[in-house]
């Protein structure tokens, strides 16, 4: 989950890198927050790599270190998750070996360090801090007694097992990166004067906008106008490798928002509207056929992407397509009820989600087909699927996923729409006329509900604990609604099936505690409204999400916001977009930074 970074110049003479790597580092900084660190190359000549890192957040180290006045011709950057060894300054990257000449930044873990550690430490090298990590640079170093750099690296790589993204600094090859990956993503940059390599694709775009993705298992070292790949020993062509990417770096900043997630929370209209015309209808329809010849569809994902899936196993169970959805890292225990003639489908906005990409290793491994739904491409889960489509958001930076919920429901409305014209299904045949309104219906729910959904926050953060309650789709919706209250917020909330909600979850409701309804299907209007009531008698503060004009639902709440009506399936995304908003202006109220939700880093990398 760590983010990583490196840089390295053709000149000799040494540049203003620092506010080059201030800059990665602050795109770097929602992969995790729990250190910073920057190794840096001051001249051609140097024996060593300068090592500035500390625990913080990204705007403390570099203050404290003066990062923005750094020069030289090379650096490595990082933001530390912590999985291997707690946060603290000795385990923030960059690690570097006992002489201080190979530094390197790692993203993922190395499951075999503790014997390679021994091993090395055996050998005489002096490890300094408790992570994985640490093990790289002196196995570097060891092999480089007998190696050049790039042979004791190639040689390092072969000895580590686990999920790994590598990038290495070594001071003999000032303008060379030597790098490798496997599982965790890892992009490359081609460019002419600078060698880039990151972990993001948006941090290298401002560089350059000509990349390689790099698969699983490759390695290599690149210096400017030059990459060199390899995989298992022998040389990558890359000739069909480079592509011209055309988000743009700017695309991923905040745009005058106070905050990302504010940010991506208004660019839904745009994203829907551009996943909305990439759709392919023809690959849409092969995949319709997938899932109507299917003898069963497990739907993998995790987090926010699984309430997605959510709502595709209801539109498919309404079509007569068996199928369950299994949060990715349970997949085991369905695994052995698959086989031939089953569809997986995995949805992912990163496409590099761990527990996904192992679930979707399980289902083909058990004889599955699979179909992946995903916003980035060339990504793992994408490169691994039979059928891939791609939902068209652009750069997601905040942690809580928003305006890829809701182009993932879209794309999932789309093809139950294209499932419904195969099998002749006239019930939820009007989605795809629908369909095409979304974008401008969001624009909509978001001038009509932002002001009252931010007068409502207020009420909702001085609480401890909150409830969401809906039916049918509206399920989902609360899901999801109640996953970004307590992702961003930190306030206990609970979703339930509102009729579920009488078997357990009511016994703590009393004096003000909140329930938010989620009102989008008509069909279960009347079982909802009868919940409604049950929480009105033990004093709940009921809140409504409703339809426009539906006084006989808003007479039932202390508070109701109305959101606009096309169908229940569309109004997925019309009524999740309202508790994006609660959860990012409780956030704020209760004085929290939304985009960097504790705990938490926007892809998992790590089972
Ligand atoms: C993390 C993120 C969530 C996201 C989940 C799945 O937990 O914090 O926002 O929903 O991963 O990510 P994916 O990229 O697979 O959709």
């Amino acid at each position: 989950m760590c983010g990583i970074f490196g840089i390295a110049y053709r000149t000799e003479a040494p540049l203003a890198l620092g506010p080059v790597l201030r800059r990665a580092l602050e795109r770097l900084e929602y992969r995790g927050y729990d250190s910073v660190g920057v190794a840096v190359m001051t001249s051609a000549n140097s024996e060593s790599v300068q090592v500035y890192k500390d625990v913080g957040k990204v705007s403390e180290v570099v203050g404290k270190y003066s990062i923005d006045s750094l020069r030289g011709v090379a650096g490595v950057a990082h933001t530390r998750w912590a999985t291997h060894g707690r946060p603290s300054k000795e385990n923030a990257h960059p690690h570097v070996d006992c002489t201080g000449a190979v530094a390197v930044v790692h993203n993922g873990i190395i499951q075999n360090y503790a014997e390679l550690r021994e091993r090395l430490a055996a050998a005489g090298h002096t490890f300094r801090s408790e992570t994985d990590t640490e093990v790289i640079p002196h196995l570097i170093e060891e092999y480089m007694k007998a190696l050049p750099p790039w042979e004791a690296f190639r040689e390092a790589i072969g000895q580590l097992r686990g999920a790994f993204a590598i990038v290495a600094l070594i001071a003999s090859e000032p303008h060379t990166l030597y790098f490798a990956r496997r599982l965790s993503p890892l992009v490359v940059g081609v460019a002419e004067e600078s060698a880039v390599v990151a972990s993001d694709l948006p941090t290298v775009l401002d560089h350059t906008r000509r990349v390689i993705v790099l698969h699983d298992d490759e390695y290599g070292y690149t210096a400017p106008g030059e990459v060199h790949v390899e995989r298992g020993g022998a040389p990558v062509d890359l000739a069909s490798r480079v592509v011209e990417i055309s988000w743009t770096a700017d695309m991923a900043s905040k745009e005058g928002y106070p905050h990302y997630m504010l940010k991506e929370i208004h660019e839904q209209p745009m994203a829907l509207a551009g996943t909305l015309s990439g759709l392919d209808w023809d690959t849409l329809r092969a995949a319709a056929e997938a899932l109507h010849n299917a003898r069963h569809v497990y739907i993998v994902a995790a987090g926010t992407s699984l309430h997605a899936g959510h709502v595709m196993a209801l539109g498919l169970a309404r079509l007569g397509v068996k199928a369950t959805p299994i949060v990715a890292s349970e997949v085991h225990s369905v695994v052995g009820a698959v086989g031939e003639g089953d569809l997986g489908v995995a949805i992912s906005q990163s496409g590099e989600t761990i527990d996904t990409l192992v679930a979707v290793r399980a289902l083909r491994g058990a004889g599955a087909r699979v179909m992946a739904i995903t916003n980035v491409v060339g990504s793992s889960v994408a490169r691994e699927s039979d059928i891939v489509i791609y939902t068209r958001a652009g750069p997601e930076v905040a942690v809580a996923a928003t305006k890829t919920f809701t182009t993932q429901v879209l794309v999932v409305n789309a093809l139950l729409h294209a499932l419904a014209e195969a099998v002749g299904n006239g019930d939820i045949a009007h989605v795809g006329d629908n369909m095409q309104r979304v974008p401008h219906m969001v624009s909509r729910v978001l001038q009509l509900t932002e002001g009252p959904i931010r007068e409502l926050s207020r009420a909702v953060a001085g609480r401890a604990s909150a409830y969401y309650l809906g039916r049918g789709l509206g399920l989902p919706v609360a899901m999801e609604g109640a996953l970004k209250l307590k992702e961003v917020a930190y306030i206990h909330a609970e979703a339930y099936p509102a009729g579920e909600s009488k078997h357990g979850p009511i016994a703590l409701v009393a004096d003000g505690f909140p329930v938010i309804f989620v009102f989008l299907d008509r069909e279960v209007e009347k079982a909802l409204m009868g919940n409604v009531m049950e929480m009105r008698a033990r004093d709940a503060t009921t809140i409504g999400l409703i339809p426009p004009g539906a006084s006989h639902l808003a007479e039932l709440f202390d508070s109701y916001v109305e959101v606009p009506y096309l169908d229940p399936y569309n109004n997925v995304i019309l009524y999740v977009v309202p508790l994006q908003l609660l959860a990012y202006y409780a956030a704020v109220h209760r004085g929290y930074d939304p985009d960097k939700p504790r705990n938490l880093a926007k892809t998992v990398t790590v089972e």
